[in-house]
């Protein structure tokens, strides 16, 4: 059943929502906080190994009521259970949204098109436990009788952008196997690859739900080229596996049957690091992390599905995103994460919610009159501070932040650990409290500048606050709770997509210029010329004249 098509701008909730930004929009949180010594404990909401504290957010109780009702009158609840039990939600695509089945328990029972899913997610699991511990035990081996030393994961997108995230958060649980992703159809970037690899030693997968991507499949086939100067065709099947749901194309490419790993179609793409898809996760950290992942994966979806709204994780986060997106109209939104593991966090999280929630049609298929897609964007700190920080606490621009920090470093170095997290707390109370002209101006006071000096500094260093952020206190990062943290983001996206009443999960918006980089590409060889804009045809030409 597709979930109901309900216009939010049109509830009851909305309105009020409306008329509420309109009192508080103007307030400084730090009066909040005055007034209220309850503030923090009020917006804390402690789960498991998560402490989220959301209370420096323009929000009062009243905002978050609001969005309670709000909730109610989009039918969050019903569409929640709709999402977990296989309903076709993907209503253009006329497909189920399954990813939290590839996480749950071997004794749950979850049905698309009246067959139990469960058993064929098992036995894919089994297939990749056997292959990862057969290639990190070196049971396993090349075509001339050597260990595998390096994977190489071939894939795009989804087919890429997971694991190649997870395996980098992951670095400390790595065993000896170099993983490398290649990804671009820019050839040098496979070339740059390539440079590093034996063929003798190198293991390729090959990711691809669909198995008819361009990049994917120019970048297989350059590499099998490579490798064929080395090994002869029967090699092949001793380096070559794939992920994919297109079995017969998989087999056209060289690929044997049995080195295939399944995937399916109420899998995303940008949701798929659960499935075989992360073969090169379990890989790298072995089967057990990749299962703790999972693990952790799916205590969020336990969480996400039981647990009331008011003190729901992914709930809470998709309600203060949609206050500062369609309200305070804010452009975009910011992950720091306090860790350099999770460099690739934001970039990962850049595909699953604009692929996701960049949408101009709801359910109905009537064009929104109402903001959608947050756009997503972030770095590690500390090294943002000494990026982009500045334009946080004293540009134009709101942008609500997440901030994610670990309680233990895994190193256990606690030096450089309490010099981080200070940093990591510090930098949500200044933007948070900021600085008045009034502080400034006794803090120039104790300076050796004449006075004039110091009153012609003074707007420059006088920072305004009140600049949002959400603030993820983990206990230590571990597989179990990065899987949480990622699910918890998927889920966020999700109740976004109901509220904004749009199909997450579709993808059309990248199919036109995908048509027509072909039609481009077949002109670079014709002389045939397609009808274009001037713009268009100039670059052409200019690319064709490249050997002159
Ligand atoms: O860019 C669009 C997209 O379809 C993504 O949604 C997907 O993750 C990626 O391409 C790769 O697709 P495939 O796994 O089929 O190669």
């Amino acid at each position: 059943m597709a979930l109901k098509s309900i216009n939010p701008t049109k509830t009851k909730a909305w309105k009020k929502l409306e008329e509420h930004f309109h009192e508080i929009k103007n307030v400084h949180m730090t009066q909040w906080f005055e007034e209220d010594s309850n503030r923090a404990i009020r917006f804390t909401i402690k789960w498991d190994d998560f402490f989220v504290d959301y209370s420096k957010n323009r929000i009062t109780k009243s905002t978050i009521d609001l969005f309670l009702e709000l909730a109610e009158e989009m039918e969050l609840k019903k569409a929640i259970s709709s999402y977990f039990s296989g309903d076709k939600i993907n209503q253009t695509e006329k497909r189920a949204v399954l990813h939290t089945a590839l996480r749950a328990p071997i004794d749950s029972q979850v049905y698309v098109d009246g067959e139990n899913i469960i058993p064929k997610i098992y036995s894919a699991k089994k297939k990749m436990e056997t292959f990862t511990n057969d290639v990190v035990n070196g049971v396993l081996k090349g075509f001339t009788g050597k260990q595998f030393t390096d994977i190489v994961n071939i894939g795009i997108g989804g087919s890429d952008l997971g694991p190649a995230m997870v395996v980098d958060a992951l670095s400390f649980y790595k065993n000896h196997l170099i993983t490398h992703f290649v990804s671009n159809i820019d050839g040098d970037h496979v070339n740059e690859i390539l440079k590093k690899l034996n063929p003798e030693t190198t293991l390729f997968v090959i990711v691809s739900k669909t198995f008819t991507t361009q990049e994917t499949l120019s970048n297989a086939n350059t590499i099998r080229q490579w490798f064929l100067q080395s090994g002869d065709k029967e090699a092949i099947s001793k380096h070559f596996v794939a992920v994919s749901t297109n079995i017969k194309k998989a087999k056209e490419f060289g690929v044997e049957q049995e080195n295939i790993f399944p995937m399916w179609d109420w899998v995303g793409g940008r949701f798929s690091l659960w499935s075989t898809v992360g073969l090169s996760i379990s890989l790298s950290v072995g089967y057990s992390n990749f299962e703790n992942l999972l693990l952790g994966a799916h205590n969020m979806d336990e969480h996400f599905k039981n647990e009331p709204f008011q003190s729901n994780i992914p709930v809470i986060l998709a309600f203060l995103s949609i206050w500062y997106n369609n309200f305070f109209k804010a452009e975009s939104e910011a992950i720091i994460p306090y860790t350099q593991y999770l460099n690739q966090f934001a970039t990962y999280f850049q595909q699953a919610i604009m692929e996701s929630n960049g949408k101009t049609v709801m359910r109905n298929g009537d064009k929104v009159n109402y903001q959608t897609g947050n756009i997503i964007w972030g770095e590690p700190g500390t090294n943002s501070q000494h990026a982009f920080f500045q334009l946080l606490h004293q540009g134009t621009k709101l942008i609500p932040a997440d901030f994610i920090g670990f309680k233990e470093s895994l190193y256990g170095n606690l030096d450089h650990q309490d010099k981080l997290i200070s940093n990591f707390i510090a930098q949500t109370k200044a933007l948070l409290n900021g600085k008045t002209k009034e502080e400034v101006e006794n803090e120039l006071i104790n300076s050796k500048l004449p006075k004039d000096a110091q009153k012609t500094l003074t707007p420059f260093k006088v920072f305004e606050g009140n600049k949002p952020t959400t603030t993820f206190f983990i206990r230590k990062l571990t597989p179990e709770n990065l899987g949480k943290l990622i699910a918890m983001y998927e889920h966020k996206i999700f109740v976004q997509g109901v509220i904004w009443n749009i199909n997450s999960y579709d993808q059309f918006g990248v199919e036109l210029g995908k048509q027509l980089a072909t039609s481009v590409l077949e002109e670079f060889n014709s002389i045939k010329i397609n009808n274009h804009d001037s713009s268009t045809k100039n670059l052409i030409n200019y690319y064709k004249n490249r050997a002159k």
